[in-house]
């Protein structure tokens, strides 16, 4: 016998808006770190390789995610990065130790091969600059080399390099997680805050087309947040366009319910910046508003031990290769759902990462491209959820886990697509034990018909997918219907979901 059905109500209307989508809230990340770039988007021996080494069957699974900015070249990794060492010919470029994480770097990929790889894949480069052993001085030969047309030292270099024309990069983080301990070259917010300001300066005065992003916190957890948040934007409030946010989140202790409820801590966090960045614009009588630049988000838990037994210095090692369960697909459609119920302030976002590293997609060197659990949630909110960004007013049965009072049973996020005249919900069902069913008011969208509803469902909480074997998967017999105007969601126990309409 089935369990009991939970019930819940929604309102969606077109006039609740809560912003245009910016697309680039469905951006990525490529480190250099494990396999990300070798072994992942490049390896020139693998047979479907083309013929600058980038790996097709990568590059066909990233086009199907639609993914429109991608973060480059770290992480932590860029805080100890000489961007010179990655151009110019490949047998000139210097092997590095690899500070961070402590691997060989070859620099067979730098730079240009990026941006050939982000043009393959449809996607623009989100700029990191080396603000942890570096400064001023190689981010303004960086953008002068990426971005100035020609006739001068750096921009003549690019092109003696075979770049004729400027990248145009438009997107530049001002350093990576500066307050961070692990981090090549921490800084107090005191110091951050200068060298990012100078910095901006400098890099505008190459190309005052360009956008900034001024570091935030690691995370929600250190200790030195929102000060940091406060003290940084004191310096650079007026210069920078976004601040960023990173947070991972795991199940260390199997607490699906309390795992499940992490997107509640985001929710917090996301408020916390928000009112972080509107107190300093007060502070200084601004009439800018401040962004938010998600650019690292994900489940990061599962390789954590393995990682520890790697030996030191060897070139592209698995490192970060969390192979994800089906229960962090829901956190991470959940994830999805928070960042788009805020999408007036949160514009950028960087699922982290993009292949192999903590990533939707994985590879086997010389072998097969798969995809991970959590492929599918970011797949069908990144090619289906674009547009406006409804705010459903909801209202469900809730439960209490150990970090968290009130969890919602539904978590969800509506996307109004004016163009294609669409209606989608996509909703994460956290009863463990019930199907939801949602009593849905549509009433602005008269003659929608119901198109499909995509449901993300296991029996197993750790279920996983591996090489050759997908055993989680959506299929397309959600069960939900349209009577009398009226939508009635119907979410299993469990489960992520999909439901899009369209005007007949
Ligand atoms: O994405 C993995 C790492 O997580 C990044 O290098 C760093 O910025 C963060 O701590």
């Amino acid at each position: 016998m089935g369990k009991a059905t939970v019930k819940a109500k929604m309102v969606v209307d077109k006039d609740f808006q809560v912003s245009e989508i910016d697309p680039r809230v469905y951006g990525s990340f490529i480190e250099h770190l494990g396999r990300a770039v070798y072994g992942g988007i490049y390896e020139p021996t693998h047979p479907t390789a083309d013929e600058n080494g980038f790996r097709q069957d990568v590059i066909n699974l990233v086009k199907e995610l639609q993914v429109p900015i991608i973060r480059y070249p770290g992480g932590n990794m860029v805080s100890a990065y000489n961007w010179e060492d990655g151009v110019g010919p490949k047998e000139d470029r210097p092997k590095r130790l690899e500070l961070a994480w402590r691997v060989t770097e070859t620099n067979q990929v730098g730079t240009n091969e990026f941006v050939d790889w982000a043009k393959a894949v449809n996607a623009d480069v989100m700029m990191a600059v080396n603000l942890g052993t570096r400064g001023i001085d190689a981010a303004r030969n960086l953008i002068e080399y990426c971005n100035h047309p020609s006739g001068t030292y750096w921009s003549d270099l690019r092109r003696s390099h075979g770049y004729e024309h400027p990248h145009k990069i438009k997107t530049w983080c001002l350093g990576n997680e500066m307050d961070g301990p692990w981090q090549v070259g921490q800084k107090t917010a005191q110091e951050y805050g200068r060298l990012a300001y100078e910095t901006a300066k400098a890099m505008r005065l190459v190309d005052p087309d360009i956008e900034l992003v001024s570091c935030g916190s690691s995370s929600a957890q250190m200790p030195t947040f929102p000060s940091w948040e406060a003290e940084t934007l004191e310096h650079t409030y007026e210069v920078a366009d976004y601040i960023s946010l990173h947070q991972y989140y795991g199940n260390r202790s199997g607490d699906t319910a309390n795992f499940l409820a992490k997107s509640m801590d985001m929710e917090n966090f996301i408020q916390t910046v928000i009112s972080t960045c509107d107190y300093i614009k007060a502070k200084k009588r601004s009439k800018k508003k401040m962004y938010l630049s998600f650019d690292e988000w994900n489940v990061w838990f599962h390789s954590n031990e393995q990682d520890k037994e790697i030996e030191p210095w060897t070139v592209a090692p698995p490192q970060l290769e969390d192979v994800y369960t089906f229960e962090d697909a829901l956190l991470v459609g959940s994830m999805l759902n928070t960042m788009l119920r805020h999408s007036d302030r949160v514009k950028m976002a960087c699922m982290a990462q993009l292949v192999n590293v903590i990533a939707p997609i994985m590879t086997e060197n010389g072998g097969a491209a798969w995809k991970q659990t959590i492929f599918y949630p970011y797949y069908y909110t990144s090619v289906y959820g674009r547009g406006i960004a409804l705010n459903p007013i909801v209202s469900s049965p809730k439960y209490d886990s150990k970090d968290f009072t009130d969890v919602p049973y539904l978590d969800s996020s509506v996307v109004y697509n004016q163009e294609k005249d669409e209606l989608v919900i996509f909703a994460t069902n956290r009863h463990l034990e019930n199907p939801l069913e949602v009593d849905i008011d549509v009433r602005s969208f008269e003659n929608y018909s119901l198109v499909e509803h995509i449901v993300l469902e296991n029996e197993d909480a750790k279920a996983v997918n591996i090489a050759g074997s997908e055993n989680v998967k959506p299929h397309t017999n959600g069960e939900s219907y349209l009577t009398d105007g009226k939508l009635v969601g119907i979410f299993p126990k469990f489960s992520w979901s999909m439901i899009r309409l369209k005007k007949s």
